[in-house]
């Protein structure tokens, strides 16, 4: 059982109905959340542990893979899956870098890093042309994870990059100067399709587009989509959407089963078979500057981004992944995918 005598944050429980989660089976997964005596580092160890592969260790990529999550709209989890699954390959022992591109800055507060208005920031990098190494910093906590943060600055980078050169490919020089090794460069975009999410779409080979399972789910992604092609077209014909992620799925309601089956029919092959559960546990660890996977580690959503980043590094190397917990349904109306991708 847990108690939740000492967690009061400030957020509140917005989903009603047990407290308890659980992955399949019936068995709870949720535990204690950190207490200060425990070193949170061996806390997030347990959390592979909890998955029974401890030391089996994930294959690494042979160059440096570039995901650009994007979705340009707002609060379908974009930043929650940048800083969890960001976390995740670290826990695996991945070395990976967060590029916060959006000016509100969620992914470095999530992270934990610093990121007032006078601290070198990606919008140096964008606009004054400052090496990304002297932005980037170490997350504490999570080992082999780093983040280039975003200041409030870079709301002025949409406008002020229009007039500069190379102005779509000043992310993507940037990264290519950018000397440390690396496994995954995971960028976290704002939800629009301006200057700075074309910056991360030149800048990456993948897109990873994360899909709320609620109504509208699919509105607006044609429009992504078509971008992607342009920016295929005549930027960076490396880009393809490689990842799409079902996220704050609630297995309680029949309308998440159902999104998620037209996702599947519609996309394929690219829906990672592991979807991200809603769970109070991943809205709360921001707001204590942590990812799920250290401020719960034990909890269902910290497996299910492990789970989702294992997916991710084994499909990498061309790895037929086996899902334990996907989600099945026998909905299906492919008339929300019409709609959506007009
Ligand atoms: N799986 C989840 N379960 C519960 N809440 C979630 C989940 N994923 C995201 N959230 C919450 O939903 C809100 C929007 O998520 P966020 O990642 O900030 O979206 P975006 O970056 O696309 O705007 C945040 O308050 C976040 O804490
Ligand atoms: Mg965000």
């Amino acid at each position: 059982m847990r108690s939740d005598a000492n967690i009061a944050g400030p957020m509140t429980e917005p989903v009603p109905g047990p407290r308890t989660e659980s992955v399949g089976e019936g068995v709870s997964r949720e535990t204690p959340p950190p207490m200060d005596d425990t070193p949170i580092g061996h806390a997030a160890q347990l959390a592979v542990e909890a998955l029974g592969r401890a030391g089996e260790g994930l294959p690494r990529p042979d160059r440096t893979r570039v995901m650009v999550v994007a979705n340009q709209k707002g609060g379908v989890g974009k930043t929650t899956t940048t800083v969890n699954l960001a976390a995740s390959l670290a826990l695996h022992g991945a070395r990976v870098l967060v590029v916060d591109l959006d000016p509100q800055g969620n992914a470095s507060t999530a992270l934990g890093i610093d990121h007032h208005a006078d601290v070198p920031s990606i919008y140096d990098v964008l606009v004054d042309s400052r090496p990304l190494s002297e932005v980037v910093q170490p997350v504490p906590d999570v080992e082999g994870l780093f983040c280039a943060p975003a200041t409030i600055d870079l709301a002025g980078a949409e406008i002020e990059l229009v007039s500069l050169v190379a102005r779509e490919s000043r992310l993507q020089r940037a990264i290519q100067a950018y000397e440390q090794p690396l496994d995954y460069i995971l960028i976290d975009c704002p939800p629009s399709l301006g200057l700075l999410t074309v910056n991360a779409l030149v800048a990456g080979a993948e897109v990873l587009i994360p899909i709320q399972c609620e109504y509208y789910a699919l509105e607006g992604l044609g429009q992504l989509l078509r971008n992607v092609d342009l920016v295929r077209g005549h930027l960076n014909p490396e880009l393809h959407v490689s990842t799409i992620l079902l996220t704050m799925y609630d297995g309680r309601t029949r309308l998440a089963s159902q999104v998620a089956e037209e996702v599947r029919t519609h996309f394929g092959k690219e829906v990672l078979r592991t979807s991200i559960p809603r769970s109070v546990r991943i809205s709360e660890a921001p707001s204590y500057g942590q990812t799920v996977l250290t401020y719960d580690p034990g909890s269902s959503g910290s497996l299910s981004y492990l789970e989702a980043a294992r997916e991710i590094a084994l499909r990498g190397v061309g790895v037929h992944y086996e899902a334990q917990h996907a989600h099945t349904s026998s909905q299906n109306n492919q008339q929300h995918v019409a709609e959506g991708l007009q």
